[in-house]
């Protein structure tokens, strides 16, 4: 029962004190519910503004890639250093430890393979198992242009629906064929039409061209990919151009996990994404941070 004995009054009532009523620190995301912010917060770096998101969904539909063989060895060690993992829940139940206490952006479409139409895909979990895997938003490709380009919309706006209802926010993930121009009109038109439809954060790629046009038009926070695996330098160029242009972080994956020094490499790129670190010292960085992990101890 209540404790109802000696109940003091009130005080510090700091009357004359108003109530801060700060806006949300991401853009576009002022409106939204507290337990979307909350999660949108626990992805993005309140103090930075930025998100380092290690990426190793790939799976879903290219099976055991270059990297990502075994999760439970390779992926786990890199988790505390990055800001969010991006994951199927196949993955996070089998190999990764429910200890961790970083976000899960949860690979929620899917449905085909790199041996088919890779635009064909449906939602591919239930929110419910959203919410059972504690994820902090869910992730649906929408490949505008795409032989299903509908479908995958489609996903998108049940996604963001169901998420809504559940206060999880969703992230679109721009995906590209290999007929479709990875230019600025293209990805301008496709990371709009995602944060149209609702999303709350969407992925794409860089582009040398006019990536700052695409940034502001998108009135949600965008994340890029890294893409394919490029020299250490190029890719640290890139996430740096990014940020600078108006990106708010990366989703990257195979510049990561495909490096020599996965470790020695998301630390260099959080040093740019979070410390606007320019490039050549970020690669000192990671060379610097390499040859430590790869010194062999002195015995002696
Ligand atoms: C798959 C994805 C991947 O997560 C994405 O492409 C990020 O990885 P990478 O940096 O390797 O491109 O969304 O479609």
């Amino acid at each position: 029962m209540p404790d109802v004995d000696d109940v003091q009054d009130g005080k510090d009532y700091h009357i004359g004190v108003p109530m801060p009523s700060n806006a949300f620190f991401l853009k576009g995301s002022n409106s939204l519910d507290w337990g979307m912010k909350n999660r949108l917060a626990r992805i993005f770096n309140p103090a930075t503004g930025k998100t380092v998101m290690l990426a190793v969904d790939h799976g879903y539909f290219q099976g055991p890639t270059t990297g990502l063989e075994r999760i439970d060895i390779a992926i786990v060690p890199l988790v505390p250093y990055a800001d969010a993992l991006m994951i199927t829940r196949g993955a996070l139940r089998t190999s990764i430890p429910a200890e961790m206490s970083k976000p899960v952006v949860l690979r929620s479409s899917g449905g085909q393979s790199i041996l088919k139409e890779l635009s064909n895909e449906l939602v591919a979990v239930d929110v419910d198992d959203a919410v059972r895997l504690n994820a902090s938003a869910m992730a649906v490709q929408v490949y505008v242009g795409g032989v299903h380009e509908h479908q995958s919309i489609g996903n998108l706006v049940k996604v963001v629906d169901a998420g809504t209802r559940n206060g999880i926010p969703t992230l679109a993930v721009t995906g590209v064929g290999k007929e479709l121009a990875r230019d600025a009109k293209y990805l301008g038109l496709a990371t709009r039409i995602c944060a149209e439809m609702g999303a709350h954060v969407v992925k794409t790629y860089y582009c040398e061209k006019g990536f700052a046009r695409v940034a502001a038009a998108c009135p949600v926070p965008l994340v890029i990919a890294g893409g394919k695996k490029l020299p250490e330098l190029d890719a640290l160029k890139m996430a740096y151009e990014a940020i600078d242009q108006g990106a708010a972080g990366v989703d990257m994956g195979r510049n990561i996990f495909q490096c020599d020094a996965p470790i020695a490499m998301i630390q260099a790129v959080r040093a740019v994404v979070h410390d606007q670190e320019k490039p050549d010292k970020a690669y000192e960085l990671y060379q610097s941070l390499k040859r430590d992990a790869h010194a062999v101890p002195d015995r002696s």
